[in-house]
């Protein structure tokens, strides 16, 4: 994804809107909740912050001590454009990254897909070193590899994530995972529909595999917002589902 700036441009442009980024930043304040309570100054590392719609919308809930690292200097622009405190830093480099800095919560979304697994538990390692006394990573990742579509092309994922793999993963890191869910169960079928027909089209040559775009569009305000409900209601109702795109995680050190 690194390098592709259009990707990093359109993010920009429609994460706060976009129904899949207002749930994922929904999940993550409340798993902040659920830790720290109404406490707003804890110390926040974003680790591969993108463009910087997760600490926008902290810096909105009211957090204060809000810090984003990035491997792509387009994303900490626009980071910077948002006011953000962020810096351009490739995460196998972290251990020398203000290394007696540490942090209350780590959110780290949708960046796994680019480790193998011995630089992902290096990089978890690194993540677990830095948490305080109490603290807590937070990560969503895509999930199943079923849900493999020309999304995964236009950024550049490499792998997908079911739980058996945080499982192995994270406990060779220090960490214990408290809390892991798919979602969104009941919008899979509609995904898995897109998904398909996406690799269907690549496979018959409709699509060149040589310029992927991602599904980072906003569709018309009606579908969003019933995209958005449908996924809303089924957090409120569900705590874990078994099925979905992509798998959301609470972790702490052991
Ligand atoms: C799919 S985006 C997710 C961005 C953001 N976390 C979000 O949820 O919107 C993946 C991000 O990881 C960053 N990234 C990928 N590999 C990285 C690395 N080795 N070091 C730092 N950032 C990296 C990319 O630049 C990109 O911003």
């Amino acid at each position: 994804m690194i390098g592709r700036s259009e990707e990093y441009e359109k993010m920009f442009r429609i994460e706060q809107q976009l129904w899949w980024y207002r749930i994922l930043h929904e999940s993550v304040g409340r798993a902040l909740c659920q830790q720290f309570g109404n406490r707003r100054d804890m110390v926040i590392l974003d680790a591969g912050c993108g463009t910087g719609g997760m600490l926008d919308f902290l810096r909105r809930q009211g957090y204060t001590d809000l810090r984003g690292v990035d491997g792509s200097a387009d994303a900490v622009a626009f980071c910077h454009e948002r006011g953000l405190n962020a810096s351009l830093l490739d995460l196998n480099d972290l251990a020398g990254y203000a290394p007696d800095q540490t942090y209350d919560a780590i959110v780290c979304n949708d960046v796994f897909c680019y480790f193998d697994d011995p630089a992902l538990v290096r990089l978890l390692t690194e993540l677990r070193r830095r948490l305080r006394p109490g603290g807590v990573l937070i990560s969503n990742n895509n999930a199943f590899d079923v849900f493999r579509g020309q999304h995964d092309l236009a950024v550049g994922s490499t792998r997908r994530f079911v739980r058996a793999d945080l499982e192995r993963l994270f406990p060779m890191a220090g960490l214990r995972l408290r809390y892991t869910t798919y979602w969104s169960l009941l919008l899979s079928p509609l995904i898995l529909l897109v998904r398909q027909w996406q690799r269907l089209q690549l496979r018959l040559g409709w699509r060149s595999p040589d310029e992927p775009t991602s599904d980072v569009y906003l569709p018309g305000n009606l579908v969003n917002e019933t995209l958005y409900r449908i996924a809303h209601t089924e957090q409120k109702l569900i705590s874990r589902t078994p099925f979905g795109s992509s798998l959301f995680s609470v972790s702490d050190p052991t």
